[in-house]
């Protein structure tokens, strides 16, 4: 049963912060936000010390008035619980709830999530202030439903307290019972490191060259996910025993943290914090890259846990901390092209990020809808159109879902254990980002899935083709599941440095690529990794259009075929392994596996999506400018055909059959033009 949001229709909320205002300003707020057809607010999230001034003195009066007057508005509420930012008094009196470096120093009170979530007392402390939260505001007519602390293992997804050193040992106990199971998982034989009490295993701590033991890091960042999620779920208890009627969710992807699993486990619906502005303040080397649309990546990433979801915060203005975290403004239609991003994706519920930007506080120009000085401006218009929108086409799009015939596949193991590992690590997001973006530029719409221990092939069969580009670490259990899937039809990608580790990080001694060999009908006789001044190979492939001198990035893998029905679909053409296979291809039962023994660019993955054929489903009658994303949500009998234009230019995309624009009901032949940052969604 999918974890999805529950909606009447297609909403908008926005976060508020009553604390911020005199109460004057309330009324005029709500009348205007109910104006613009913003119907719910999310309040509370950071406001412990009003909830609880001073230790174990309750005051839930303020956000009671705050919600009958939302009541009197007809707003409804979202109750954040405070667990972000403790109290000053909760910190000064007790030190052991804060959060330390690597090197034991601890971080202090004056940000937020300076907590770790292992001390028995912060626990203690957040189970009491959100019961009591729970029980004063559960049967306020208001209340929708909750948000679990904000934003779990934002600004720190790391946690070296005492008390983090001590669970870490519990949770080490409960995994490998014995300490000899343990020294074998880390291969603590290497360099004397074998432990011989449980008190002398710590979590990463100083150490010469802060290179640890690969096989703890791995399991730390195993830890800190569990010990999150069990943070999460003290709460989660709390509100399902004292308030069964409400929801429950938590909000944003951040590091070290199993979502997919918090969402199995406590949730009703994950949802996603979405600034799309950070593609301008994080711009790399790449060429034509997607910028604000590499968020529709991240947003699909949460479809997998929910398809329908909630993005509790949407970008409705410049982003910018004092100390520098500072982007530019959203151009006129940014904002409205953002907010059907994210409903494309699967939003029925969108929030925006915030109300007013406040005049105080480290996020002063964290821009919300309005400015400091209150008066219209095109934020606030550009939104109220959007509730214009959300009012003719709310009915028709809530609960349709988004769907696609290729899929990328990450887990979560790789991408902890390629945080520390650079033989694997940087060669994922080479190879998912340029999938992506070719995708993205085809128009072919595509999920973002992740393997876990509980995906059977049902979940997988229901694709294509799957690109899972980098897994070095996978079991025999794991390869079995992937080959019954290409037996039955699917279409399989595998790049470099797939196959060879085992749960724990250790190297099979088997050949390349290890658990995948058989099936791929391959070996790797010789390989590099491409750094510094060892260059990368370039390519040919026989009879296809890859353009000369394109080269296999990140790592050369030299294939050699075991098997006799291996095609060999592109070769080296330079370096001692000119003319030695780079990409091959095996059919096997129904589908096909290839192996590429580099980190997929874009050339390659474009020679490879003309080679198999995969077309976007509105290919018959539609011509779509590659500066357009194209999506569908579906419901049992219609098709909402989404096109977003990122692009300050105006585009035109041509039809072969006439159409329907949602928004005003017209029939559109021949073409339709989306305005610079343009949005049409159409019915055919
Ligand atoms: C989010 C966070 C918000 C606000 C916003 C802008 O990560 O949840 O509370 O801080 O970023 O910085």
């Amino acid at each position: 049963m999918a974890k999805s949001i529950q909606m009447d229709k297609l909403r908008l909320g926005v976060c508020y912060y009553p604390e911020h205002w005199t109460e004057e300003l309330w009324s005029e707020d709500f009348r205007r936000m109910k104006e613009m057809n913003i119907t719910v607010i999310r309040l509370a999230e950071f406001a412990w010390t009003i909830l609880e001034p001073q230790e174990g003195c309750f005051d839930f009066s303020f956000f009671g008035r705050v919600m009958d007057l939302a009541h009197h508005y007809g707003l409804k509420v979202i109750l954040g619980t405070p667990t972000a930012t403790p109290p000053a008094w909760l910190t000064y009196k007790y030190p052991e709830v804060l959060n330390a470096n690597v090197d034991g120093v601890i971080y202090r009170h004056g940000m937020r999530r300076h907590t770790n979530y292992s001390s028995p007392k912060y626990r203690e402390l957040c189970e009491r202030i959100v019961s009591k939260m729970v029980e004063a505001y559960r049967n306020h007519p208001t209340l929708i439903g909750w948000q679990i602390d904000n934003e779990l293992n934002c600004q720190m997804d790391v946690f070296y307290a005492e008390t983090d050193h001590i669970a870490f040992r519990e949770w080490l106990q409960v995994r490998y019972g014995t300490l000899e199971n343990l020294n074998k998982a880390w291969g603590t034989v290497f360099w004397s490191q074998t432990y011989t009490e449980w008190e002398q295993v710590y979590l990463t701590r100083t150490m010469v060259g802060m290179s640890p033991n690969p096989h703890l890091a791995l399991d730390e960042k195993r830890f800190i996910s569990d010990i999150t999620i069990s943070f999460a779920k003290l709460q989660a208890d709390i509100i399902r025993e004292l308030d069964p009627h409400h929801w429950v969710t938590t909000n944003g992807t951040f590091g070290h943290i199993d979502n997919h699993e918090m969402t199995d486990k406590l949730l009703d619906f994950f949802s996603y914090d979405s600034y799309p502005q950070f593609a301008t303040i994080r711009v790399g080397d790449d060429e034509n890259p997607l910028h604000d649309r590499a968020w529709s990546m991240k947003l699909s990433n949460v479809r997998s846990m929910s398809p329908n979801f909630c993005v509790m915060e949407q970008q409705s203005g410049p982003g910018g901390w004092v100390d520098g975290k500072a982007m530019g403004t959203p151009r006129p239609g940014q904002i409205r092209l953002w907010s059907y991003q994210s409903v494309l994706h699967g939003t029925d519920l969108l929030v925006y990020f915030r109300w007013r930007t406040a005049t105080m506080g480290t996020e002063l120009y964290w821009h919300g809808i309005n400015d400091y000085h209150n008066e219209p401006n095109r934020r606030v218009r550009e939104v109220a159109q959007i509730g214009e929108e959300f009012a003719k086409i709310g009915e028709l799009i809530v609960g349709t879902t988004y769907r696609a015939e290729i899929a990328i596949m990450q887990d979560y193991d790789n991408s902890w254990d390629g945080e520390l590992d650079q033989w694997h690590g940087p060669l994922n997001n080479q190879s998912v980002r340029s999938w992506y973006k070719q995708l993205q530029y085809r128009h072919l719409p595509t999920d973002m899935i992740t393997l876990r221990p509980r995906t059977v092939l049902e979940d997988l069969r229901k694709y294509k083709a799957i690109v899972y580009p980098h897994p070095a670490i996978m079991t025999d259990e794991t390869a079995a599941l992937l080959q019954d899937f290409v037996e039955q039809g699917g279409m399989l990608f595998f790049g470099a440095r797939t196959g060879y580790k085992n749960p724990s990080g250790h190297c099979y001694m088997r050949p390349f690529p290890g658990v995948v060999a058989e099936l791929c009908g391959i070996k790797i006789d010789d390989f590099t990794l491409i750094k510094g001044n060892v260059l990368p190979a370039e390519l040919s492939w026989k009879g296809s259009h890859l353009p000369s001198g394109t080269i296999a990035v990140g790592f050369n893998e030299i294939l050699h075929a075991a098997k006799a029905d291996v095609d060999i679909m592109a070769e080296y053409a330079s370096e001692y392994y000119m003319g030695m296979p780079a990409l091959s291809r095996r059919t096997v039962g129904q589908g096909q596996v290839w192996y590429y023994g580099a980190a997929y660019n874009e050339p390659v993955v474009d020679a490879i999506l003309d080679e198999i054929g995969l077309k976007s489903p509105v290919a018959e009658y539609m011509d779509i400018p590659s500066e357009v994303e194209l999506g569908i949500r579906y419901s049992q009998e219609k098709a909402y055909i989404f096109l977003l234009n990122y692009s300050d230019k105006q585009v035109t995309v041509n039809l072969r059959k006439p159409v329907v624009s949602l928004f005003d009901g017209s029939t559109i032949e021949n073409n339709v033009t989306l305005n610079p940052y343009g949005v049409q969604i159409l019915s055919s």
